[in-house]
């Protein structure tokens, strides 16, 4: 079967969250089955791009509007990735610094996706699906099927993968134009709530939709930030498909970011190395059980409350603990975050910014990383955790719920209700607990170790509703 994944993220191409991961990852594993599964990309101007070889597969024009713009498409030279890579290069649009985050980002993500089809409508051959992840696709599925220029890959089967409902990508219908001509009966398949919406036109749009967890599939047909009824109504054709985590990238025996490898017979004497280094680094105390947060400091996380969480687990510890965070988002958030270094030095410390090697090295050096998410899709920092022998402490949401039991119900993480700061302060307490038990912990980091979150069962989970 031949696969086209449209996505705006793909590690180690651009990732910004658990996008990029899933994206780097599942193509791969759709191969190893036996499938050829490829992914279109924007070119972005990250080190990827420079630091590769590529050809050019295609030259033309975009139209966006009143707009004719130079389309380039380059495809990765070595198939270093397990997949087939395809960057779309808009010059002016696509070749920023970062992925989003630009005032034009609707007129980018849209002349993207006009752009990959323009391309693919002149294959000899066509695919047998197209995946779409969240919204930055999510107008592929319509165009698909109602743009006149692609009429003949009408018949080609789309799949929309909601990573995150939260975000949407609507825009007003003043840029209707900049949709390639369709039948104009057919624009309440663009419209929800009097915009064009592109996560809920791909909802409508596609002949199946997934969800990245079971209980986020369940969620969102109550609270999915104003597609709860649409969701609830296209309930039939949707499914959850949890996530899996690349065991090629995330393997701490051979992991080369680390300050040492390990397994789960060396765990600890591997984690006490990672955990030595990351507190020489960052001015902590080794003797003491090291909390940890890795994210976006945004509301979906919980980051607000953080600040407020640290001061009361470091007061009330009476400095029994350390806490480290790396992460960044909101300015105000990450302003409190730095401010707490002042209070309490030698136990805490910040990062803020994005750094995939020391993501690492505290998935391996940590005793225990917290995710008090209001909203959590899937998560993919919980399995890393584990896999890394550190113990997660969740809230009950989401894939979190999915993928974590709590000590008190025979399984070995902790969680909690909800996002307050009493909430995960009693989480953090319990925590604090269970690390004076050190035969308990040893047990458990070697049992988390060893629970399988791979893609192999997920990859299979794809192609069986591709199948369909
Ligand atoms: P989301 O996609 O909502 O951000 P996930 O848990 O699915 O959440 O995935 C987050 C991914 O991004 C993980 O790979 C995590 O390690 C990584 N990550 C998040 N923030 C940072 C950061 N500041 N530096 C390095 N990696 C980060
Ligand atoms: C989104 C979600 C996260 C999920 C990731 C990968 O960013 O917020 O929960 O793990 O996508 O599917």
């Amino acid at each position: 079967m031949e696969i086209i994944h449209f996505s705006a993220e793909c590690y180690p191409v651009a990732k910004v969250g658990g996008l990029g991961d899933v994206v780097g990852a599942l193509p791969k594993y759709q191969n190893k089955l036996g499938h050829v599964a490829k992914v279109v990309m924007p070119a972005y101007n990250t080190k990827f791009l420079f630091e590769n070889e590529f050809e050019v597969v295609y030259d033309g024009w975009v139209r966006l509007g009143y707009n004719n713009l130079p389309v380039r498409i380059f495809r990765e030279k070595t198939n270093k990735l397990g997949f087939d890579l395809f960057l779309v290069h808009i010059a002016g649009l696509l070749d920023r610094d970062k992925v989003y985050g630009y005032d034009d980002d609707t007129e980018r993500f849209i002349a993207y996706q006009i752009a990959s089809l323009d391309w693919i409508a002149q294959w000899e051959h066509k695919p047998d699906v197209i995946h779409c992840h969240d919204h930055h696709t999510g107008l592929i599925p319509f165009m698909v099927a109602n743009s006149h220029k692609y009429s003949h890959l009408s018949y080609v089967p789309t799949v929309l993968t909601i990573h995150n409902g939260q975000y949407q990508g609507q825009f007003g219908w003043d840029k209707l134009h900049y949709l390639p001509a369709y039948d104009l009966r057919n624009s309440s398949k663009l419209d929800w709530a009097s915009a064009i919406n592109p996560l809920a036109s791909a909802i409508k749009c596609a002949w199946r939709v997934t969800t990245v967890s079971q209980s986020y599939l369940d969620e969102i047909s109550h609270k999915a930030n104003g597609l709860e009824s649409l969701l609830a109504q296209e309930r039939g054709k949707s499914v959850g498909i949890l996530n899996g985590i690349d065991n090629e990238v995330w393997n701490p025996q051979k992991d080369a970011m680390l300050t040492k490898g390990f397994n789960n017979r060396t765990v600890e004497s591997g984690k006490k190395a990672n955990k030595d280094q990351l507190c020489e680094i960052f001015n902590l105390d080794k003797s003491k059980p090291l909390f940890t947060f890795i994210g976006r400091l945004v509301g979906e996380k919980g980051a607000d409350l953080l600040p407020d969480i640290f001061h009361n687990a470091l007061y009330q510890s009476d400095g029994e603990l350390n806490i480290l965070v790396l992460g960044s988002g909101d300015t105000h958030v990450e302003d409190r975050l730095n401010d707490i270094t002042n209070h309490y030095p030698g136990k805490y410390n910040a990062y803020i910014g994005y750094n995939e090697t020391l993501s690492h090295q505290i998935y391996a050096g940590a005793d225990f990383l917290l995710m008090p998410s209001r909203v959590e899709p899937c998560g993919l920092n919980q399995m890393y955790a584990l896999r890394y022998g550190t113990i997660p402490i969740v809230r009950r949401i989401g894939g979190l719920k999915d993928t974590v039991i709590d000590i008190g119900d025979g399984g070995f993480g902790i969680c909690h209700d909800q996002t307050s700061v009493w909430d995960v302060g009693d989480a953090i307490g319990r925590a604090y607990h269970l690390y004076q038990d050190q035969k308990r912990m040893k047990e458990i980091k070697k049992f988390i170790m060893g629970i399988d979150h791979s893609w192999d069962s997920a990859a299979q989970q794809y192609i069986n509703l591709y199948q369909m």
